[in-house]
């Protein structure tokens, strides 16, 4: 998608359509934006007559198209809603971009708008919010669709009445690096399991280090996995006949901070929960279990243009979690990287076990601080519903800039406790500690404790993205699928 900018008013630029933005009052009625005044004077009044009519309300996200009868530069125009206007954000705007560029994404090549104000906000930032919108809000994946749609794709957004061109081609271009990145870790997602499999995310790994001299990256192969004792990773990996792969990506920072931050995503290609095995309905969406590693690479994708001051690090177990007469039994006892042992009681409780050889290797490896991203526990997507993320830390410090990442991202996570009362629950009677509780409830703490349990002293933030990794239906951002959580936070942590 191309974003231009234009020195004309709005009236002044040719387009397919022309946004007319409006808020909502409280009382279900809408409260016309400058742009919406000036388009509504030009087409003498015919816009409010239009929203009048149609009951128009404003709200973020709501679309009215009216066609206008004289002859116009634009033909026709996006009434858009905005939401309540005590509300507006550059999160709302994201949205209600999203929700329009969705709409119109087959029916017309252009569209031109001015840039609203978002009060307190840098242009910048703005600019980034709306091409995000527009560029995420069309983002399909049909490639296994033989009819697929071939009518006009919206190929270009032209800003109207642009100032302060700098500034405006600064938020383009991070928007378009934050939506590449996003826009892998979804495809990533998408590809049915048997496409994406440890050699395929092994194989975008080391395709992603040979297109940059600052990444670099090894994978490590069964056998070697075995000689350094990653016993954990390797007992949910025994079911598969399908090779497990370890990534290790690295970006180089060329400044001197002593900083190294890992970031491991779970990397499970599909999980049918192995010997303890899931229903049919809950195995459907499987193929989300890698999302954490998905981020990951998404992230590495796009990283060495926005040029971190510190090293990265970027790590993936890489397996599907299957059932067979080799896989791991309930009762089986793994030992993992650093010497722990972990009693397998549930064979589906596999992607903390595989994290936790992930997270050993990057306490090895020196990393000072480590954000893991994981699907880890339906428990967490209970908690908090489908829109957001479980954060769980040992540091306030890394809780905050995450947090804060996150916030201007639009990407939702909120806190819950690491609370130490509940590490017993995971005990086991015969290793070091147990990969399931004892008990069925608090089930994302236990499973962020249980990771504990592995980070030595590390400053550590664990995502438990089981809820928005995967969207069962579509959203103003994105259709029914894999959604590129994670992406966007991170990269906003490299600022
Ligand atoms: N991958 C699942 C968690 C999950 C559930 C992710 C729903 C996305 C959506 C994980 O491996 C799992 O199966 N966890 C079990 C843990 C239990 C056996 C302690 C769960 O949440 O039921
Ligand atoms: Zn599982
Ligand atoms: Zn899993």
């Amino acid at each position: 998608m191309n974003f231009e900018l234009s020195a004309n008013s709005l009236d002044k630029v040719s387009s397919g359509g022309v946004i007319a933005f409006v808020f909502q009052k409280k009382d279900e009625e809408y409260k016309p934006h400058e742009s919406f005044i000036k388009l509504n004077l030009i087409l003498k009044g015919q816009l409010e007559k239009a929203a009048k009519l149609q009951n128009f309300s404003g709200k973020r996200g709501e679309v009215l198209v009216f066609i206008p009868q004289e002859k116009t530069l634009f033909n026709q125009v996006f009434i858009l809603g905005l939401g309540k206007e005590d509300k507006f954000n550059l999160n709302e705007l994201r949205k209600a971009i999203g929700a329009l560029s969705g709409k119109v994404k087959h029916k017309i090549d252009s569209v031109s708008m001015d840039l609203p104000k978002v009060l307190k906000e840098e242009l910048l930032n703005t600019v980034q919010a709306v091409c995000e919108g527009f560029i995420l809000g069309s983002y399909e994946f049909n490639k296994y669709k033989e009819k697929k749609k071939k009518n006009k794709e919206l190929s270009a957004v032209i800003f109207a009445n642009a100032k302060n061109s700098k500034e405006i081609a600064k938020g383009i271009e991070s928007a378009k690096l934050y939506c590449e990145g996003t826009i892998l870790a979804r495809d990533l997602v998408n590809e049915p399991s048997s496409v994406v499999s440890p050699t395929f995310l092994a194989e975008t790994a080391l395709e992603i280090s040979k297109k940059d001299t600052h990444i670099k990256c090894k994978i490590f192969e069964k056998d070697e996995l075995e000689k350094m004792g990653m016993g954990g990773f390797l007992s949910v990996a025994k079911g598969s006949d399908t090779p497990p792969k370890f990534i290790h990506l690295e970006y180089i920072s060329k400044s001197k901070s002593n900083k190294k931050l890992a970031i491991v995503g779970k990397g499970i290609t599909f999980d049918s929960g192995g010997i303890s095995l899931k229903s049919g309905d809950s195995m459907m969406t499987m193929k989300c279990d890698m999302s954490g590693a998905a981020a990951v690479l998404g992230v590495f994708s796009v990283i060495s243009k926005i040029k971190p001051s510190f090293s990265v690090i970027g790590l993936i177990a890489a397996t599907p979690n299957l059932i067979s007469g080799r896989a791991t039994m309930p009762g089986d006892i793994a030992k993992t990287l650093n010497g722990k042992t972990v009693e397998i009681l549930n064979t589906d409780a596999e992607g903390r076990v595989t994290l936790a050889d992930s997270i050993c290797y990057a306490v090895k490896e020196g990393a000072t601080e480590i954000i893991d991203l994981a699907t880890l526990t339906g428990a967490c997507e209970i908690a908090l519903g489908t829109e957001i993320t479980g954060l769980f830390s040992n540091d306030s410090d890394l809780t905050e800039k995450v947090k804060k990442a996150a916030y201007s991202s639009g990407e939702n996570v909120w806190e819950l406790p690491l609370f130490e009362n509940y590490k017993e629950l995971n005990k086991s009677e015969v290793a070091d500690v147990s990969n399931i509780p004892n008990t069925r409830w608090g089930g994302a703490i236990t499973a962020a404790l249980f990771l504990a349990e592995f980070i030595d002293d590390k400053k550590w933030v664990h995502l438990d993205i089981a809820g928005p990794a995967f969207t069962e239906k579509p959203n103003e951002l994105g259709p029914k699928g894999g959604t590129g959580f994670g992406v966007r936070t991170l990269l906003n942590l490299f600022k």
